[in-house]
């Protein structure tokens, strides 16, 4: 009898998902145990402590399971994410993954990339334990997506007050406006007025001065097609983007945020504009003192505002371990779990209810912020919240452009389009 084309497809898939199962457990490690391997970018220095303690808790709750630390250098995920969609795309997923909160792991659900997690959040009960802001950006359809760990804010600029002060500055810029005459003074002076990294912190750059010169209300319309990009006031803003990186050292730009923020350490340029996890770098990286060896403040303009985003992982489609990988993610939503990690990371717990005590300085005041009804809260286009995978990446390409051209008009006309064609 002649085997039907689509039986065959049926029996291709059976010994496909026979070898998956295979996979599993061979790879059951050799004390008999288990393993799990999750896939991250926080490698680097600031941003492989937190990881670790997280990572050194999860062994003790669970001394049976070998953990695969995947990680992939590189800021904001730039390399891990091309990494990731080939590893997915060739049907080999990690158990887990870290994913921003927002239009970035959306993007992945309708990808078919991770699994529906309200499961989980009905077990632990963690539903009402993560802010509503928070919820909504891992929620699809009224199902869960991802467990997150943190809360960053974007919209910070990050300075040595002795420095500044030896080059005259009695305060740090309150308005882009102020930026550019301090940054004017300043060249004159021979100093850099802002250090910058690899295309990604451009970008970051770039969405701290729309945020700082439109207002939160004409920011957020930029992301779902309220604010026309190609406004006056838009043009405008992209004006003074180009001016303020006029002042940076984009000609010899560093090769991650981390030596972007040397040059601030070292003193040869005086702001960089990065997100919180920078306090990790400098406070223990580094060993510098918070409010005595550097300081932060809002980016010009954005007082009042928190610009959010959040690290979350997943469970992926297919993930060889499923077991482990939902043992992980119990660890990552635990209050243990993200006490240990968030004090290092330099970030807000996800979780409304962990233990304050863990936090002090900056985290303490960035927790008060964000707990704080009169807050502002929008999300980052940089770290995911905003804007889908595919119309972040048209973004990057457009920017690569526009920082060499300075065509406001021909970067805002891209942009929208590619909105369009995301949607
Ligand atoms: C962000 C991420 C942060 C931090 C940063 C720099 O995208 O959410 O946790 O790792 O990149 O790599």
């Amino acid at each position: 009898m002649p085997i039907s084309r689509r039986r065959l497809l049926s029996a291709g898939l059976a010994v496909a998902a026979g070898t998956l199962a295979g996979c599993s457990s061979s790879s059951t490690a050799k004390d008999g145990g288990s393993e799990v391997e999750v896939f991250s970018w926080w490698t680097g220095p600031g941003e492989k402590e937190g990881l670790d303690a997280l990572v050194s808790d999860f062994k003790t709750k669970n001394p049976g399971i070998d953990f695969n630390n995947a990680t992939v250098a590189g800021g904001a995920g730039v390399n891990a994410k091309t990494i990731l969609a080939n590893r997915l795309k060739a049907n080999n997923p990690p158990d887990s993954y870290q994913v921003h909160a927002g239009l970035d792991l959306q993007s992945d659900v309708r990808a078919g990339r991770c699994e529906d997690l309200t499961y989980l959040y009905a077990q632990q009960g963690w539903k009402d334990k993560l802010p509503k802001s928070l919820l909504d950006a891992i929620t699809l359809d009224g199902k869960i997506y991802s467990v997150p760990v943190d809360v960053h804010r974007a919209n910070l600029l990050w300075y040595r007050p002795k420095v500044a002060t030896d080059a005259g500055i009695t305060a740090p810029p309150a308005t882009w406006d102020e930026f550019l005459t301090q940054a004017e003074a300043l060249k004159g002076k021979g100093l850099t007025a802002l250090s910058i990294g690899p295309g990604w912190t451009q970008k970051h750059l770039l969405e701290t001065v729309l945020l700082g010169q439109l207002g939160p209300d004409k920011y957020l319309g930029l992301w779902n097609g309220r604010t026309d990009w190609k406004s006056t006031d838009v043009l405008a803003t992209l004006a003074v983007y180009t001016k303020v990186l006029s002042y940076s050292d984009i000609a010899s730009a560093a090769g991650d945020w981390q030596p972007a923020l040397d040059k601030m350490i070292a003193g040869t340029a005086v702001y960089n504009v990065m997100g919180d996890w920078a306090i990790a770098y400098l406070s223990i990286s580094k060993q510098l003192v918070y409010k005595d060896d550097y300081a932060v403040t809002t980016s010009p303009g954005s007082a009042g505002v928190y610009d959010f985003l959040s690290d979350s992982f997943t469970l992926a489609k297919g993930a060889p371990h499923r077991a482990e990988g939902e043992k992980w993610l119990v660890e990552c939503g635990s209050i243990g779990g993200q006490d240990l990690f968030n004090p290092r990371k330099g970030s807000v717990p996800a979780r409304t209810d962990t233990d304050r005590a863990f936090y002090k300085g900056y985290i303490a005041e960035a927790m008060a912020a964000w707990a704080d009804s009169d807050t502002t809260v929008v999300g980052s286009l940089t770290h995911g919240v905003v804007a889908n995978t595919a119309w972040n990446a048209a973004i990057d390409t457009a920017l690569a452009t526009f920082v060499r051209s300075h065509d406001a008009a021909a970067f805002a006309t891209s942009v929208a389009s590619s909105y369009e064609s995301s949607k």
